[in-house]
């Protein structure tokens, strides 16, 4: 069955996306809003979280509750922009382990080439949220998925802020089994690869390089 394909088109986070989008917006805000907007997608990306039955003992007496069961989380940020959607997520789920994945894209070909990957030893029993502020040609994310699942990873779903059709074609070609969350769907690519209007490039402004 093909992965959920999800637009996250609630107000504060197309908003908080407005805001990033500008190109004044500075290094500071930058990385703060972007944080922001993987806090509240990570709340919408858990819903599907299974839950099981637990008794918890109140003040009061005992309450019939639930509680998380499953695969506990491996959060895996694409190097570098992906880093900047982490702290934001663990704010909500802290106990989740981060494993990093360093791919850089040529800037000519578009290729994507992986330089690092540092995992959790037990990432095939976790639920993995790989993130990634951009999906362009979705080549760095697709051969980032390649290395999980290489190591047994399974249970997957990639959250990104800025997506182009391409890369949505793209990857949901490659790993159909995949959920994509996004914040927007945009026009296209430029002949640079860049999305349009996207936002630029993610890790220069997260990062203030360039
Ligand atoms: C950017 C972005 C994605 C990738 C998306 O990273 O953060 O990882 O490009 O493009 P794609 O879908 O066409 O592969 P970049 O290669 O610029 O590296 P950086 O994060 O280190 O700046
Ligand atoms: N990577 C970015 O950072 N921005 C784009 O628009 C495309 C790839």
């Amino acid at each position: 069955m093909m992965g959920k394909f999800q637009v996250m088109d609630h107000p504060l986070i197309q908003h908080k996306l407005t805001i990033i989008r500008d190109k004044n917006c500075g290094t500071k805000e930058f990385r703060e809003v972007v944080n922001e907007i993987a806090n509240l997608m990570a709340f919408e990306v858990a819903r599907d979280m299974p839950l099981e039955d637990v008794d918890v003992q109140t003040p009061e007496g005992v309450a019939h509750a639930k509680q998380i069961s499953g695969k506990k989380v491996a959060i895996v940020p694409i190097l570098r922009a992906g880093i900047g959607m982490v702290d934001g997520i663990l704010d909500l789920i802290p106990a989740a382990k981060v494993g990093h994945i360093g791919m850089y894209r040529d800037e000519k070909t578009l290729e994507p080439h992986e330089y690092f990957v540092k995992l959790p030893s037990d990432i095939d029993q976790r639920q993995i949220f790989v993130v990634d502020p951009m999906l362009a040609t979705g080549g760095s994310s697709i051969m980032a998925i390649d290395a999980l699942k290489k190591r047994g990873a399974s249970n997957i779903k990639f959250v990104c802020l800025v997506a182009a059709p391409e890369g949505v074609k793209a990857l949901q070609k490659a790993h159909p089994d995949v959920d994509i969350y996004t914040a927007a769907l945009d026009q296209k690519l430029n002949d640079k690869g860049y999305i349009v209007p996207g936002l630029g490039d993610a890790g220069d402004r997260l990062f203030g390089t360039k």
